[in-house]
């Protein structure tokens, strides 16, 4: 979809696009692919001081289709480069046979898999195929048409190419019985090494019904069903692009089990969303502490509490425990006007768990070496901020604000980012002292007439510290504002689509004042231009 507006600026001057990262809502710190349509992220792994990002791309369009594996490197988590297509779907532009879709990769340093050669460690990555067509493989496996299979790629060049290991795809054929009838919603595998019982372990996912699938193997070609897990909590509809891993907790290990549900996202939300259990694995079972499931489905712990953050995925080869989500919704991802590209990735966030409130949580922050493209600090601190508005004047679209402040009489809290001159385009972010929740209002954040349900209000809770301070970290680009809440136990993303002249910011108080406010901005420089 062409806009007017991006046509007045010229952004067809030329008949090969003048590709560069300054069109209207182009993400100036979050990465964006040059063009087309990308989904979730994929096979993230740290390997020789790269980080990889791979990611649902469709080579041929603007919206969902001729799904692939898009690839981008990065070696601070910060600054993107894009690169060839990874796995490019099996005959395409023509007559694609074979889509490739989520998954993940890993290291195998000890050549488990045989795929090694010239004493390069392979990367092995592990996908969904999908087969729009009955067919029968190389391998002489037979799949039936719209089935979804786990299949394997290696790399030998650190994962710049990849070869798909077609004597034996796909690794995995059907669901484990006793549901081989889900065969078109098998997908996601999520692979990792575990080293306690030193094996490889794959979580699937049975998306239509709400069942993770986990597998074990010495040598990631051949896998043993291992056990199922599901269906809990947030069900509102398919199970998808599930992760496992372990946290410290105090002086313990846990595990967390994170998944995207689409629809059925968090409350007030229209669309995707992530949910997360905390639990116990044994290398063979995942199970959920009594306090992480609800009675019936009432409930959920959500990852992230607003309408744009999904298919979360966390990083293999780290120490720490990195995750990247799709800043999108299914509702409206089609949609979104941007041109002639759609849909970026979330900051990479570090995460960590905390007991908060009695509750084990999963805490996130955005990653530290942000703080490299950031540029110097701007404070304003009031001892008692009387009801009524502070202008902060033109302050810029990248930012990464941060707010905190102590309830005195006033309702609500908080600043207007990314507003024009005259305040009509805004985004509102604040705190409900009655509610104690975080708001996140893009009522009227810009264009949203692309879909009926994005000018909305959306709400997230949070308690505020043992001292009564609430503290919001707040990062603002182009088309988004990402709110971490606390410590980090509540966020809040949301995409935004404001007017190029809605730089200005304010920080508003209603209904009474609000004490010791402390606000640090800090702009955020980009990482393409
Ligand atoms: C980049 O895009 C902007 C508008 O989106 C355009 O004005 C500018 O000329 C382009 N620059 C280059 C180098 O193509
Ligand atoms: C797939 O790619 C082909 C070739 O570029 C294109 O014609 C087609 O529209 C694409 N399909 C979708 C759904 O984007
Ligand atoms: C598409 O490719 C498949 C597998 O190679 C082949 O059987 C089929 O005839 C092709 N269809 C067209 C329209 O070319
Ligand atoms: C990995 O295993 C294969 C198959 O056994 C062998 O040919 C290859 O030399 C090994 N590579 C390395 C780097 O050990
Ligand atoms: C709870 O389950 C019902 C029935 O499966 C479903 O309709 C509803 O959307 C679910 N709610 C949530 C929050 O997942
Ligand atoms: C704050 O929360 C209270 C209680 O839920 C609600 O009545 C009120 O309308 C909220 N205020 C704002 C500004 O959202
Ligand atoms: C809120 O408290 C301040 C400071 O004590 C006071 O001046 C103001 O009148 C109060 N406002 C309301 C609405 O109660």
């Amino acid at each position: 979809m062409v806009t007017l507006k991006a046509l007045s600026l010229g952004l067809l001057a030329s008949p090969t696009f003048a590709i560069n990262y300054t069109q209207p809502y182009r993400p100036q710190f979050h990465f964006s692919p040059t063009k087309n349509w990308m989904n979730d992220p994929a096979g993230l792994i740290y390997h020789n001081g790269n980080y990889h990002l791979y990611f649902q791309y469709n080579p041929g369009g603007i919206e969902w289709g001729n799904m692939s594996w898009g690839h981008a490197t990065s070696d601070d988590l910060t600054h993107w480069q894009e690169q060839p297509v990874a796995l490019l779907a099996r005959g395409f532009p023509d007559n694609v046979t074979e889509m490739f879709f989520t998954g993940s990769a890993v290291a195998d340093e000890q050549n488990t898999s045989g795929f090694g050669a010239g004493g390069k460690t392979p990367l092995v990555a592990l996908y969904t195929s999908y087969y729009p067509i009955a067919q029968t493989l190389p391998s002489g496996k037979e799949v039936k048409t719209n089935q979804q299979s786990q299949s394997l790629a290696y790399s030998l060049d650190d994962g710049t190419t990849w070869t798909t290991y077609d004597a034996g795809n796909p690794v995995i054929h059907n669901p484990p019985s006793p549901y081989e009838e889900e065969y078109q919603n098998f997908r996601d595998p999520f692979v990792f090494w575990h080293a306690e019982t030193r094996k490889w372990i794959m979580v699937s996912t049975l998306a239509g019904i709400h069942k993770l699938a986990l597998w074990t193997s010495d040598n990631l070609k051949d896998w043993s069903h291992a056990s199922f897990f599901g269906p809990f909590n947030a069900v509102g509809g398919v199970w998808e692009c599930p992760n496992l891993f372990p946290l410290d907790l105090d002086s313990s290990t846990k595990w967390v089990m994170v998944m995207g549900l689409n629809p059925g996202g968090p409350p007030g939300t229209v669309g995707s969303g992530t949910q997360y259990f905390i639990g116990d694995f044994d290398g063979t079972t995942f199970v959920p502490d009594e306090d992480s499931v609800y009675e019936g489905n009432k409930s959920a712990n959500w990852m992230d509490w607003g309408p744009d953050f999904y298919a979360a995925a966390s990083y293999n080869g780290l120490d720490e425990r990195m995750a990247v989500g799709w800043m999108n919704n299914w509702q409206y991802g089609e949609k979104i006007p941007t041109y002639p590209w759609r849909s970026a990735m979330s900051t990479p966030r570090q995460l960590s768990l905390k007991t908060i409130g009695g509750k084990p949580t999963l805490i996130q922050r955005p990653h530290a070496q942000i703080q490299s493209i950031e540029g110097k600090d701007h404070s304003s601190s009031w001892k008692f901020f009387e009801e009524g508005t502070q202008d902060l004047g033109s302050v810029g679209k990248t930012l990464d604000i941060e707010l905190s402040f102590s309830a005195s009489n006033a309702t609500d809290f908080g600043i207007i980012v990314q507003a024009t001159p005259d305040f009509k385009e805004q985004t509102k972010i604040g705190y409900n002292f009655t509610s104690q929740m975080i708001f996140v209002d893009r009522r009227n954040s810009g264009e949203s007439s692309f879909d009926g349900t994005f000018a909305s209000i959306y709400h997230a809770p949070l308690a505020p510290s043992y001292d009564g301070t609430v503290h919001l970290r707040i990062l603002v680009d182009w088309s988004s504002v990402e709110v971490f809440g606390g410590q980090g136990e509540t966020t809040l993303t949301a995409q935004i689509f404001p007017d190029r002249s809605a730089t200005f910011a304010r920080l508003f108080s209603n209904g009474g004042g609000v004490e010791d406010v402390k606000v640090d901005m800090k702009r955020v420089s980009s990482i393409w231009n």
